[in-house]
């Protein structure tokens, strides 16, 4: 966390909320920089510090790069450059595709996959931003529930193009600030129709990418849109991009409210299990996605307070916990559970 950064050396590069480079790794954080830190809104960064150093003995944990920041930036311009109208949906799907297929490899090459959930949500609440987060979400949970390369592979153009239908609606309406009404909540939902007939119609793309816009706003128990179909109808690959998608959408700040810590997001989506979502998919999500990050300082229910020092990288959700009488691996210890973070 910032206050703790000080006169510690970056080791990954800090990016502003325009995607530039705001200080690079290799640099050492003095109090301006820090100061600079915090007036970007910046809470926390990577640096190399002791502590880092005893966890990374201990157990492993990736503190390198996960989708490499050149990739992510390529596909965030190729999507804005659709999503504004500047350039047609065909002749940015060559670079979209290359950029999807980058992550595949970068994320597949993995022996542990977590998924530092810091590092892949941005700070902007643009579209495109989104749309690339979800994308990598859903083909870090694509990979991790053992779906091959080309299926994750339309994942992540799914996520990509998810809410491309988006386009075609008032932005008024999408940015909107408080409650729609019900007219204006019907032109929002339309947009996964849009998005399906476009890349139905506008691309050669794989249907089961143009099903994805179409399906993510589905619910497993029928209660979602457009058609209201329940889970065995909705595809797999629409069911996860549901969980990615408002995953995303709820830890990432928007015009109307500012966004919300990991773990209360993951407990909103776990309360949707078999609900909202489809709650095996849920399950998986929940072992891969870090909620509580090194350092965090965490009640245990046996009333140990402790701090988090390590991950497990077979389940997220459990991690290496320091107390005053050592460390505890909550992957090994399944009658303790975490009650409060702090
Ligand atoms: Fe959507």
């Amino acid at each position: 966390l910032l206050p703790n950064a000080n006169g510690k050396r970056l080791i990954r590069d800090v990016i502003d909320r325009h995607g530039r480079v705001l200080i690079a790794a290799g640099n050492v954080l003095w109090p301006e920089l820090v100061s600079l830190l915090a007036k970007h809104k910046i809470a926390a960064v990577w640096v190399k510090d002791d502590e880092t150093e005893k966890v990374n003995n201990h157990e492993i944990w990736a503190v390198d790069d996960l989708v490499d920041e050149q990739t992510r930036l390529t596909l965030m311009d190729g999507l804005q450059q659709t999503l504004v109208g500047n350039k047609k949906l065909t002749e940015q799907l060559e670079v979209m595709k290359v950029g999807v297929l980058q992550i595949v490899e970068e994320l597949s090459r993995r022996q542990d996959l977590l998924l530092y959930l810091n590092d892949i949500r941005g700070v902007s609440n643009y579209l495109y931003k989104h749309s690339v987060n979800v994308s990598i979400l859903a083909i870090a949970l694509g990979l991790t529930i053992g779906l091959t390369k080309d299926e994750v592979y339309l994942l992540g153009m799914g996520g990509l193009l998810h809410d491309l239908g988006k386009m075609r609606i008032d932005p008024a309406i999408l940015d909107k600030r408080g409650p729609l009404t019900v007219d204006e909540f019907k032109q929002v939902k339309e947009h996964t129709i849009i998005g399906y007939n476009m890349l139905r119609l506008e691309t050669q793309l794989d249907p089961r990418i143009a099903l994805i816009a179409l399906q993510h706003h589905e619910y497993s128990n029928g209660m979602g849109y457009p058609w209201g179909i329940v889970k065995n109808d909705i595809h797999p690959f629409s069911r996860i991009i549901a969980i990615c998608d408002v995953f995303d959408a709820l830890t990432t700040d928007r015009a109307y409210r500012s966004r919300m810590p990991a773990r209360a997001a993951m407990k909103i989506i776990t309360a949707g299990s078999d609900q909202q979502f489809d709650g095996e998919l849920v399950e998986a999500f929940r072992k891969v996605a870090v909620i509580y990050n090194i350092g965090c300082r965490v009640k245990l229910s046996n009333g140990l307070y402790g701090e988090v020092a390590g991950l497990n990288s077979a389940d997220a959700s459990r991690p290496i916990v320091a107390t005053k009488f050592g460390l505890i691996n909550l992957f090994y210890k399944p009658e303790l559970d975490i009650v409060e973070a702090i």
